[in-house]
């Protein structure tokens, strides 16, 4: 048996995201700058070398695994990538998955979501901010919402469980939560509103588009009947139960409300840079351990002092550019959240 990861808190470390491209077919606005240069291909780690590096996460104990981008489907082979960390899924002695996620954007999930449900995920993660076309195309820049909406029936139809993410956004978004509460009831899925983060320089102020979601949940209660869950998946949503369509809403509030305290996670790049918190610019440099010839036992050494610096907690700060306070430099699409 090997020793679960805990960190200088005390909290067990079982939750690995894996950003496998920071590439994106859209630009939203609270997540990247419209003219985003991205990393040069030359940088990014091959899906075998992140492969490797997943293992050596599953060897110290990790057994949730997040893939996400960028948009993770862009990138080609992704397909197989799942694949192969799915075969790790409910093994029955020694190392192994408790379970395979992703996040993505929804555009190409058409194209993916029977291989997704043939590798054994069972739950996604789809992002969408609105059910207006002319809307989706201002928060995203580029995208277009039919396809999102046609890779969301796709990944329904394929059995995957759809968690549609919700960026909540004062005076763009606001008046539209009680649609995407009853479209998503209609549609068999559940709905988590997120509270903007300040991460990375993106053009505009985010204290005119932040919206505390303690606000809304009251507001929304006027209209619909929430009811306390105990369901968690370890992540930072919590959930209520809406009665009348049947499905949860989950509230994510790093801004009013914090859950650090609880945190299971760390995150790696496409490039093989594994920070230790969300909020914060440490991170561990596991390409050059990767290749610097290592074998996997030193790769786990590596995985085991690199959580032994994971800190507190965020120190998000909305009225600070980013960069200053506690606002990291980079932007939400290098970690993928
Ligand atoms: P599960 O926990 O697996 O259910 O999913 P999730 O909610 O963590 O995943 P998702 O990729 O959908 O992320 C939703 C939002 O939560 C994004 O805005 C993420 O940035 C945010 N998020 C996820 N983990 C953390 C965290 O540890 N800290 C903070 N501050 N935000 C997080
Ligand atoms: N603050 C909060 N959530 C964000 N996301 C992207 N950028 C931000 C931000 N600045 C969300 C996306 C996606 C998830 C991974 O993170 O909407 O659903
Ligand atoms: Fe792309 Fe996701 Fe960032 Fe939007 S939030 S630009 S879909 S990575």
């Amino acid at each position: 048996m090997t020793d679960p990861l805990i960190d200088p808190f005390r909290r067990r470390i079982s939750y690995l995201r894996v950003s496998v491209t920071d590439r994106c077919d859209m630009r939203c606005l609270y997540c990247m700058a419209e003219d985003m240069v991205f990393l040069p291909r030359s940088e990014v780690l091959s899906l075998e070398e992140l492969e490797r590096l997943c293992k050596g996460f599953i060897a110290t104990g990790v057994r949730r695994l997040r893939i996400t981008g960028g948009e993770p489907l862009l990138r080609r082979g992704i397909d197989d990538f799942l694949s192969a960390l799915g075969s790790w899924i409910g093994r029955a002695e020694g190392p192994g998955l408790d379970e395979l996620t992703l996040t993505t954007n929804g555009s190409q999930l058409a194209l993916h979501a029977d291989a997704l449900a043939a590798a054994g995920i069972k739950r996604i993660n789809v992002s969408l901010d609105t059910l207006d076309p002319a809307r989706f195309s201002t928060i995203t820049r580029t995208g277009k919402l039919q396809a999102t909406l046609d890779g969301i029936t796709a990944a329904r139809e394929s059995g995957l469980a759809v968690r549609v993410n919700t960026v909540a956004m004062r005076e763009v978004n606001e008046d539209e939560f009680d649609d995407l509460i009853a479209w998503c009831g209609a549609i068999g899925a559940d709905l988590c509103l997120i509270e903007t983060m300040p991460m990375g320089e993106v053009g505009e102020n985010r204290v005119d588009r932040y919206l505390p979601l303690s606000l809304v949940r009251s507001r929304l209660a006027h209209r619909w009947t929430l009811e306390e869950t105990r369901y968690e998946t370890g992540g930072p949503a919590r959930y209520v139960h809406v009665r009348e369509t049947g499905r949860r809403l989950g509230f994510i509030t790093p801004m009013t409300h914090g859950f650090c305290e609880s945190c299971n996670r760390v995150r790696m790049t496409c490039t093989g840079k594994l920070y230790l918190c969300l909020g914060h610019e440490d991170y561990v440099d596991l390409k050059q351990v990767l290749r610097s010839g290592t074998d996997e036992t030193r790769l786990i050494e590596a995985i085991r002092a690199a959580i032994g610096i994971k800190p507190k907690g965020h120190e998000f700060d909305l009225v600070s550019t980013s960069g200053t306070a506690g606002n990291p430099a980079r932007h939400m699409s290098i970690t993928g959240g």
